[in-house]
């Protein structure tokens, strides 16, 4: 990863010029540094990792944001977002306007993984008042935005994490909590209709054992296997892999949720733009609790 100066870049039709007040970063970041993750989709060099920002338009092609607008979003996903930058040529129907109640970090860390989980309990699997679901990393980037969007929607949410993030997701409003590292969860819950499972294809087997028939287990951190698909469907289980995509309809109702505190950020830390490699080694020590954001 390097820094450069480059021109400052030129907008088309639909699109808006970002003048960027905060980013977030998120596991993909780094995988796609690595060459994995999506590297594939990007052709395009010098690839400029990111897509979470949250800052005020300077220059517009888009009937839908104006010149001052304090907007935020997730751009370009999964694609070149370009996040990582001073200003950011932005597709501006993948934007929506900023609450006046939160600030740009908070605004900039509830992009990708808040859109994560709001697309995996409403689109890909839609959660109903009273459906009881598990969310494995509860206070991770995406967890802590499930437990609440859960609540919000009805559901008894039970979550994984290690202790020391016990009286985290509790506080987020999860009714249960299973600390993965003194027990095995699936010794301790049963009958889930949904698992959101943000971790490996090994959790997602165990978590078969979980669920009842009919019921719903979606891998966002790993692939699903032959073997995995074969023993769910001898359970009547559906697994699948999703993809989280840019949505500014699904941003409006993430914005509609922060301005109305029934959604919270949280911060784990906040580093300059400048200093993204600290920023990246943190994250990569998948002890992050909620968001790593960073400031221009
Ligand atoms: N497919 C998609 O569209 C999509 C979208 C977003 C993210 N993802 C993927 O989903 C995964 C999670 O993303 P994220 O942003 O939430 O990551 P993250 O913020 O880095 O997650 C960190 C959290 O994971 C918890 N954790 C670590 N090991 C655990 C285990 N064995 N069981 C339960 N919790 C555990 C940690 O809690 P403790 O410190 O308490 O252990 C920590 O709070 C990543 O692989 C990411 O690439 C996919």
């Amino acid at each position: 990863m390097c820094s450069a100066e480059l021109p400052r870049p030129v907008i088309d039709q639909g699109q808006v010029l970002i003048k960027v007040k905060s980013l977030s970063i998120n596991p993909i970041d780094i995988k796609t540094r690595e060459g994995q993750g999506i590297a594939d989709l990007i052709t395009e060099r010098p690839v400029i990792l990111g897509w979470d920002i949250s800052g005020v338009v300077e220059e517009s092609r888009s009937t839908s944001h104006n010149v001052g607008d304090e907007i935020f979003g997730m751009n370009n996903y999964p694609g070149h977002g370009k996040a990582y930058a001073e200003f950011v040529a932005a597709e501006a129907l993948h934007f929506t306007l900023k609450p006046s109640n939160i600030s740009h970090k908070e605004s900039a860390a509830a992009c990708l993984a808040a859109l994560t989980a709001w697309q995996n309990l409403t689109v890909h699997y839609q959660v109903t008042k009273g459906d009881r679901i598990l969310i494995h990393g509860g206070s991770g980037g995406v967890g802590h935005f499930a437990i609440q969007m859960a609540k919000y929607l009805g559901a008894y949410v039970v979550c994984t994490s290690s202790v020391e993030n016990r009286e985290f997701v509790l506080g987020l409003g999860a009714d249960e909590h299973i600390d993965y590292k003194a027990v095995n969860f699936e010794d301790h819950i049963n009958d889930v209709s949904f698992v959101l499972n943000t971790q490996n294809e090994h959790i997602a087997e165990r978590s078969l054992k979980v669920v009842k028939s009919g019921g719903t287990i979606i891998n966002i951190g790993s692939e699903v296997t032959e073997e995995l698909r074969h023993k769910a469907g001898a359970k009547h289980i559906n697994v699948f892999r999703t993809r989280v995509k840019s949505n500014g309809g699904d941003m409006r109702k993430i914005a509609e949720l922060l301005e109305t505190q029934r959604l919270m950020v949280y911060i784990d830390s906040i580093f300059d733009l400048d200093d993204m490699a600290s920023a990246h080694q943190k994250l990569s020590s998948g002890k992050t609790v909620g968001k790593i954001v960073l400031t221009t």
